[in-house]
C-alpha cells in the first residue's frame, strides 16, 4: 500500500568514474558534495519538476528531458505504477564537472521514489533505471558513476547489459582529493576527444592495472594500488583538455600521492593517498598550481563514502 501524502527527501553523493584504469568499470563515491531531491506524490497522475536550485538555469525542467524525471519514469514502468510525483531538485554539486553531477541527480530521485514504494529494488538493482538518466545526460549509458553513487564504496561494473555491479573492498586509510577547476566539460564531448580503437599493447597494459587494482584493493596494498590507478587509455587524450592538467598531476605526485588523474570525463583531477594528513598537504599543492593561474577551482578532501544515496528526510 502506498504511504499516505508526505515527501521523501534523499541525498546522492558525487563519484570519481573511472578512477584511472578501469574506464567506464570503476567509481567510487565522495563525501561533502552531491545532490538532493525531494518527491511529493500527487494525485494527477504525471511526473512535474516543480523546482531547480543550484543549477543556474541550465537544466531543463521538461520531464521528456530532465534525467531525474526519466529515471523515476523507468522505475515506474518497471513497476507498472503511474503514481505522479512533483519533483524538487537541489543541485549541491557543479555540472559538466567530471563527478558524476548528472548521475548524482538521478540517483537521488530514484533512490527517494524506491523509498515510497517500500523498497521493491535493492540499491545495485536500481543502477538500470539511473543509467537510462545517463543515456540521456551524456549520450552513452554507462555505470560507473550511479552504481557507486547507489552503492558507495568503491564499485567494479563488470557489465551493463545485463547490469552486473560488484562492491569492492575500500582501505581504511584511503583518502581522495579532487580538485574542480572553473572550467565545464561536458562528458559527451570529453568522450568524443578518445580514440575508437585501442593498441593490443595499450590494452595489455591496461589490463594488468585493472586486475592489479582489484587486487591491491583485496590485500589493502597502497603501493600496488598507486602503481595500478593510471591510464592509458583516456588521459593521453583528455588531459590536453583540462587546464593545467599535467601541471596539477606533477604537483599531486611531488607531493606524495600514490596516483593522479582525471576525475570522470574531467575537467575535475583527482589524487590518492594515505591518511588525512597526506591528503591536506596534497591538497595545497594542487590547489596552489591553479591559484598562480586566473583560474578559480574548489578542492575536496574526503573518505571513500561508504554509504552511498542516504534518505534524509
Ligand atoms: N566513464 C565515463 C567517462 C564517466 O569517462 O566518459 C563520465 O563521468
Amino acid at each position: 500500500m502506498i504511504e499516505k501524502k508526505k515527501g521523501i527527501t534523499v541525498f546522492a553523493p558525487a563519484t570519481v568514474a573511472n578512477i584511472a584504469c578501469g574506464f567506464d568499470v570503476f567509481g567510487m563515491a565522495i563525501d561533502h558534495i552531491g545532490d538532493e531531491v525531494t518527491i511529493i506524490p500527487n494525485k494527477k497522475n504525471i511526473l512535474q519538476i516543480k523546482s531547480i536550485i543550484g543549477d543556474h538555469k541550465k537544466l531543463t525542467k521538461d520531464v521528456q528531458e530532465n534525467i531525474v524525471a526519466i529515471s523515476i519514469q523507468a522505475l515506474l514502468d518497471a513497476l507498472k505504477s503511474n503514481q505522479g510525483f512533483d519533483i524538487y531538485l537541489k543541485k549541491k554539486m557543479p555540472l559538466s564537472s567530471g563527478l558524476g553531477s548528472s548521475a548524482a541527480s538521478s540517483v537521488a530521485g530514484l533512490f527517494a521514489a524506491n523509498e515510497f514504494f517500500g523498497k521493491p529494488f535493492s540499491r545495485a538493482e536500481l543502477v538500470p533505471f539511473a543509467m537510462e538518466g545517463e543515456r540521456i545526460a551524456c549520450g552513452t549509458a554507462h555505470a560507473d558513476n550511479v552504481a557507486p553513487s547507489l552503492m558507495g564504496g568503491i564499485v567494479l561494473c563488470r557489465n551493463v547489459s545485463p547490469v552486473e555491479v560488484i562492491a569492492l573492498p575500500v582501505p581504511s586509510l584511503l583518502y581522495a582529493v579532487v580538485i574542480h577547476p572553473h572550467y565545464e566539460l561536458k562528458t559527451s564531448d570529453s568522450r568524443k576527444a578518445l580514440p575508437k580503437k585501442i593498441s593490443i599493447k595499450t590494452a595489455s597494459y591496461q589490463w594488468a592495472n585493472t586486475a592489479g587494482f582489484v587486487h591491491a584493493l583485496h590485500t589493502n596494498n597502497m603501493d600496488l594500488l598507486g602503481r595500478c590507478v593510471t591510464d592509458h587509455v583516456a588521459e593521453p587524450f583528455r588531459s590536453k583538455l583540462i587546464p593545467l592538467f599535467d601541471e596539477v598531476k606533477l604537483a599531486a605526485l611531488h607531493s606524495g600521492a600514490l596516483a593522479c588523474s582525471i576525475s570522470g570525463s574531467g575537467p575535475s583531477i583527482f589524487a590518492l593517498t594515505k591518511g588525512a594528513a597526506n591528503a591536506k598537504k596534497i591538497a595545497e599543492a594542487m590547489k596552489s598550481v591553479y591559484k598562480k593561474s586566473e583560474m578559480g577551482a574548489d578542492v575536496y578532501i574526503s573518505k571513500i563514502n561508504s554509504k552511498g544515496a542516504k534518505k534524509i528526510k
